[in-house]
């Protein structure tokens, strides 16, 4: 029999998305409803709980936010609770504040706190919880690349956005006979970019798991050309990279825990495109247009049932777990399974097979199969 749940704590940690607003009110209002559990909610992600900054948050707090974007909880990419920055005369230093962040939980009479976030949330709830700390953690992110899950919510949103911004480029790309290169976020996997080229007709998608070769670009520009179609889409996520060199990096933040930050790579694309075929090439990278907004009613629904579940889980007492839906159900994936993994784009995955089958370019020669092409984006 598990423990009688009284007190349940909810933060949202990583980059904000659509989808947050309806997570936190799925969980409150279950929290409520089913249970008559005290809800409280903790300022800006891991943080909040390290420095005690937190609320209650009742029904009427958790009403008429469902299509809103952001989090109404605030978030960090910088909250790592073992390697926390503090500010000590000009300088960050570092230190472990796991032990606070266990204190104040147990201080505030918690008996299991939901961590909604992505990958880094999940590794620092997966350490969390081997300190004692019940978590259920709840997959968000626009990138779609946490293990365990099929779809994280925020990804569909951001999709839409996405694809609304590609199919809007097909003007100007026809209109001027230019090679229009749209950027999208998604650090380590190519979903974001994989997927608005296919729902906004790309014929050229680029991707962090396959390392571009610029003739196979232009190859398809030029065969597209010769068709008599004098205007290509290019889709490029933001981590990818030609062959044999390095993503690009916009700006590094040293007090993130992944301090890299990436942008820019279209830049590069376009202007060897257009040295090498003479055509016309402009850029536009949608950067946090794709983290904002209304979250669309895929991702209210998914962040919906995440947000039930996790609270169901914490009173049947399975906690260490991450909430993921697999073949269509929700499922609990062991926080530990989740650390530290990425979910990237195979080349044997079904949307890839169909983009090679419409004969959108992936950036790579297809004279070798795509299997030869995969570089796994975290390790190399
Ligand atoms: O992981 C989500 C994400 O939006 C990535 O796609 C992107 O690389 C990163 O966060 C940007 O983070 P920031 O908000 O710190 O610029």
């Amino acid at each position: 029999m598990s423990k009688e749940i009284r007190r349940i704590g909810v933060l949202t940690g990583g980059g904000d998305c659509p989808g947050l607003n309806a997570a936190i009110r799925a969980i409150v209002k279950t929290a409520h409803n089913d249970y008559d559990l005290e809800v409280i909610g903790f300022s800006d992600g891991y943080e909040g709980l390290i420095e005690n900054r937190y609320r209650q948050i009742d029904i009427d707090d958790a009403s008429g936010i469902l299509a809103r974007g952001g989090t109404i909880l605030g978030t960090s990419n910088r909250a790592d609770p073992f390697h926390f920055p503090v500010l000590q005369g000009e300088e960050y230093i570092y230190l472990d504040r796991s032990s606070q962040a266990v204190r104040n939980f147990e201080s505030l009479g918690l008996d299991a706190l939901i961590a909604i976030g992505g990958d880094g949330t999940m590794a620092a709830s997966a350490r969390m919880a081997k300190e004692g700390l019940p978590i259920v953690g709840v997959p968000k992110t626009i990138d779609n690349d946490l293990f365990g899950t099929e779809v994280t919510f925020g990804f569909d949103s951001a999709c839409v956005t996405a694809t609304d911004a590609v199919d809007k480029i097909h003007t100007t790309a026809q209109s001027h006979h230019r090679v229009m290169i749209v950027e999208v976020m998604g650090r380590y996997a190519g979903w974001l970019a994989l997927c608005a080229g296919l729902a906004g007709g790309g014929d050229i998608v680029l991707m962090p798991e396959f390392p571009y070769d610029i003739d196979a670009i232009c190859d398809a520009v030029r065969t597209r050309n010769a068709r008599g179609k004098t205007f290509s889409i290019v889709v490029v996520g933001e981590g990818s990279r030609p062959v044999g060199g390095e993503m690009t990096v916009a700006r590094t933040i040293a007090t993130s825990p992944d301090a890299k930050r990436l942008g820019g790579v279209s830049h590069s694309v376009a202007a060897q495109v257009e040295g090498l075929t003479n055509i016309e090439c402009r850029v536009t990278i949608l950067g946090h247009l794709l983290r904002g907004g209304s979250p669309s009613a895929f991702d209210r629904l998914l962040a919906t049932r995440y947000g039930v579940e996790a609270v169901h889980m914490v009173v049947r007492g399975q906690t260490g777990i991450m909430v993921g839906l697999q073949n269509q159900q929700m499922v609990a994936v062991p926080l530990e399974d989740v650390a530290g993994r990425i979910r990237t784009v195979t080349p044997n995955h079904p949307l890839v097979k169909a983009a090679q089958s419409l004969g959108i370019c992936l950036g790579v020669s297809s004279s070798v199969p795509l299997e030869e092409h995969y570089k796994d984006p975290v390790a190399s």
